[in-house]
């Protein structure tokens, strides 16, 4: 079991890219099985998630294999197999997006239901409405999705309320249905619509791209495509983060900065200088942070996943903040961790209250869920003294060599076996 050892207290300056999105790689892996044809992804991260995914389809019968670096290439055809194991979607709850291309590219699908995880129940109950409005039929049995369709049919679905993976999800399985699909509460996410770009690329047809409202003409067949995935902006809000978190001045490249708007103009909320090119992001810090003010919300709302990191930033910063989480249900649990480095943070339901402190104190603390981990660590750089971070497995679900991206802009940590 890995555990990062960290130094606290010097400012990140520099410039660092930032690796693929970890979460469009995971559903453009889920839109090959909707072709017969191979394809390739570049600048893939090096992550868990996507290994355990590469797993996945193994046991699907397909071949993926990593070419040089970043590059996955995905062999397509027809599965073998249509079942989804338990043992391998508990540990990787995307894994549950191949759902929809079996079931329209095969006509059968048996996946294990994913189950809870740390930071909430996660039912994928529109994933299943949506399958069954184009015309699937699905039954649970032992824990497992049965869904079964001669051929999907195009239909109207309103998604009772914003979900990244069931809109895709059903997306994916409409592009093969026959007919008209009209989904409506669609999300927006930047990893939507990048599906939706691969997706047109590989023949589908689409409109609504930036919507809520897909109107999806399905086709008979999709072909191959080659993409390069979007940098990650949740990476990269946690490394622009570690550089106001500890006063300093980095530039991540490699990403667009309209993906992260919510979170730059909440950062120049705090006194944070922001400025922006095409594709990268500086952060500055020239004087304190003040506190302020945040709420998660779907897109183009202030990420759930950045909330963590955003505490983290609130712990340290002048006077009060308030920090609501309103998509899961449990994404506190970095709450406690914080506390023993000496945050001052009270919890009422699903708000936080964070009076700012003038230094926090390097402390042993636990990781539990990947952005909950990402927190301590951007803590533990501002820390004075050393923060051990024990259980980094979560960190490497997520983050590619993260420790090796932060060391990079002076971070004193390092990685050790324990
Ligand atoms: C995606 O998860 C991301 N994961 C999550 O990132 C991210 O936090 C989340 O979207 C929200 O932005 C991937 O893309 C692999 P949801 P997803 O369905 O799609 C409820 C990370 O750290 N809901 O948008 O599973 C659900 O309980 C991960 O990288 C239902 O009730 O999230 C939640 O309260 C964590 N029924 C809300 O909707 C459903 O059928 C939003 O969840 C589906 C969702």
């Amino acid at each position: 079991m890995d555990r990062f050892a960290i130094r606290g207290g010097v400012p990140l300056c520099g410039e660092v890219a930032a690796s693929g999105s970890k979460n469009s790689s995971l559903a453009l892996i889920a839109a090959s099985l909707l072709t017969d044809q191979p394809f390739e992804l570049s600048n893939v991260p090096r992550v868990r998630d996507v290994d355990t995914f590469v797993r996945i389809l193994e046991t699907l019968g397909l071949a993926a294999q990593w070419k040089t670096g970043d590059r996955l290439a995905l062999a397509g055809g027809m599965p073998a197999s249509h079942e989804a194991p338990y043992d391998l979607v508990r540990t990787m709850r995307a894994s549950f997006m191949v759902l929809g291309p079996l079931v329209a590219r095969c006509g059968r699908a048996r996946v294990s239901l994913p189950g809870g995880c740390a930071i909430g129940a996660r039912p994928v109950d529109q994933h299943l409405r949506g399958l069954e409005a184009l015309g699937a039929k699905v039954r649970l049995s032992g824990g497992y999705v049965e869904a079964q369709a001669e051929r999907l049919r195009g239909t109207r679905f309103e998604f009772d309320m914003r979900t990244v993976n069931g809109t895709q999800n059903v997306l994916m399985a409409a592009c093969l249905a026959e007919g008209t699909t009209l989904l409506e509460n669609a999300a927006v996410e930047p990893e939507v619509g990048e599906l939706i770009d691969v997706l047109t690329g590989m023949g589908a047809r689409i409109s609504g791209r930036d919507t809520d409202r897909l109107e999806i003409q399905g086709v008979p067949e999709l072909s191959s495509v080659d993409h390069r995935v979007a940098g990650d902006r949740i990476e990269a809000g946690t490394l622009l983060i570690g550089a106001a978190i500890t006063g300093g001045d980095a530039t991540v490249t490699g990403v667009r900065p309209a993906d992260l708007d919510a979170v730059l103009s909440k950062l120049r909320e705090t006194g944070l200088e922001v400025t922006a090119t095409d594709d990268s992001i500086r952060v500055r810090r020239s004087g304190p942070v003040t506190g302020t003010h945040v709420a998660t919300a779907p897109f183009p709302g202030f990420p759930t996943d950045m909330q963590a990191q955003m505490m983290a930033l609130l712990c340290t910063a002048q006077g009060g903040s308030m920090l609501s989480e309103t998509i899961f249900e449990n994404r506190f649990m970095h709450v406690s961790e914080l506390r023993r480095l000496g945050a001052d943070i009270t919890v009422d339901g699903r708000t936080a209250f964070i009076q700012g402190v003038s230094e926090l104190t390097g402390a042993p603390v636990m990781a539990t869920d990947l952005r909950a981990s990402a927190s301590l660590v951007l803590a533990g750089l501002a820390a004075r003294g050393e923060t051990h971070i024990n259980r980094v497995y979560h960190i490497d679900r997520g983050y590619e060599r993260l420790e090796e991206k932060l060391q990079a802009l002076g971070g004193r940590i390092r990685r050790e076996k324990v």
